[in-house]
């Protein structure tokens, strides 16, 4: 069977609700867009399930977004793991979009690298990291068709290779949502994000433009590289944010100084993680009661899976 007729067997099967309970699913992760799900029938890959889209020109629209967001790293020399991009239809609904990619080895995971790697090994890491994102934003400055793009920078978003590829150059394996603006508006476009949210509060989100303001912090290296850092305390080991502090500094400094980013302090990013932490926690409860109120209260379906209760 293709790996679409696989994937497309397992939608039909699948509750958002209780993914885990569809036959044959290990769920590897759950990030903070999409969950990332391994299947029996599909040894060696994995796939991580996008839904919300309003229609299937919706749909085209993603896929052909995602596929040109990948090509433009990989001409800008950021390598992205291999990508199937598969719409699956489904009844009466509008078609979900997979994302089906090798699953690489564990050990060579950014957040395996920031739990276990040495010190010199995580600066290697970070830097090499740091390389490739000081090229991409300063290409969006040079480039004179009005287009820019970034990636989200988090360890947890990169594989460093494992065994004797080790320390190769690092792959992005996060390209689910694509960071990629013409003229300033967002490619990708709001309503994907929208949909995600409770009806209650998308007109206050339209209005106060907060997908584009959500976005714009990944298109400015200080920020981006604020919430990377920030991250090591949901990783567990905030205890290594002087470390990486010391590396990103640096290179504010000397590698992207034209990119105006005034040094990165610890409680800078401690503020960031509180309030971040605080807004997804609420943002997460807002969808658990608006799911209650959909599946429960109003008997409608609801197409998302929200991940369970978040250790930070
Ligand atoms: N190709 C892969 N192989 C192995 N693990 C993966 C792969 N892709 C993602 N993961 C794991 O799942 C996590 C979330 O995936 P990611 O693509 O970053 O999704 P999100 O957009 O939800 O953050 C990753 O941090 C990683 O631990
Ligand atoms: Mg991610």
């Amino acid at each position: 069977m293709s790996e679409r007729d696989v994937l497309a067997r397992f939608e039909a099967h699948l509750d958002p609700a209780r993914p885990e309970a569809a036959p044959g699913v290990s769920i590897i992760g759950y990030g903070e867009v999409s969950t990332v799900f391994a299947l029996a029938e599909l040894p060696g890959r994995v796939c991580k399930r996008m839904s919300g889209f309003r229609d299937a020109e919706a749909v085209a629209h993603y896929a052909e977004t995602v596929r040109r967001y990948i090509d433009f790293l990989e001409a800008e020399d950021i390598r992205v793991v291999e990508t199937a991009i598969l719409a699956i239809e489904r009844k009466g609904r509008a078609p979900v979009v997979y994302l089906a990619q090798p699953q690489l080895a564990a050990e060579g995971l950014g957040n395996s690298v920031l739990r276990h790697a040495d010190d010199a090994t995580l600066r290697a890491r970070l830097d090499a990291v740091l390389l490739r994102i000081g090229r991409l934003l300063r290409s969006n400055r040079e480039r004179r068709d009005g287009r820019s793009v970034t990636v989200d920078a988090q360890l947890s978003n990169w594989h460093f290779g494992s065994g004797e590829r080790a320390g190769g150059e690092p792959l992005l394996i996060d390209i689910g949502t694509p960071f990629m603006r013409k003229d300033g508006a967002d490619e990708i476009g709001v309503e994907l994000f929208l949909a995600a949210v409770p009806p209650g509060v998308r007109a206050l989100y339209r209005r106060a433009r907060a997908v584009e303001r959500y976005l714009d912090a990944f298109f400015d290296a200080r920020s981006l590289l604020v919430d990377a850092v920030a991250n090591f305390h949901k990783e567990g080991r905030p205890d290594r944010i002087p470390l990486a502090l010391e590396r990103v500094n640096r290179w504010l400094a000397e590698d992207v100084p034209d990119l105006g980013g005034r040094p990165i302090r610890a409680e800078d990013v401690d503020r960031y993680y509180r309030n971040d932490a605080k807004t997804l926690e609420l943002y997460l409860r807002a969808r658990r009661l608006d799911r209650f109120v959909r599946t429960r209260l109003l008997g409608q379906r609801y197409d998302f899976i929200l991940p369970g209760a978040i250790r930070r």
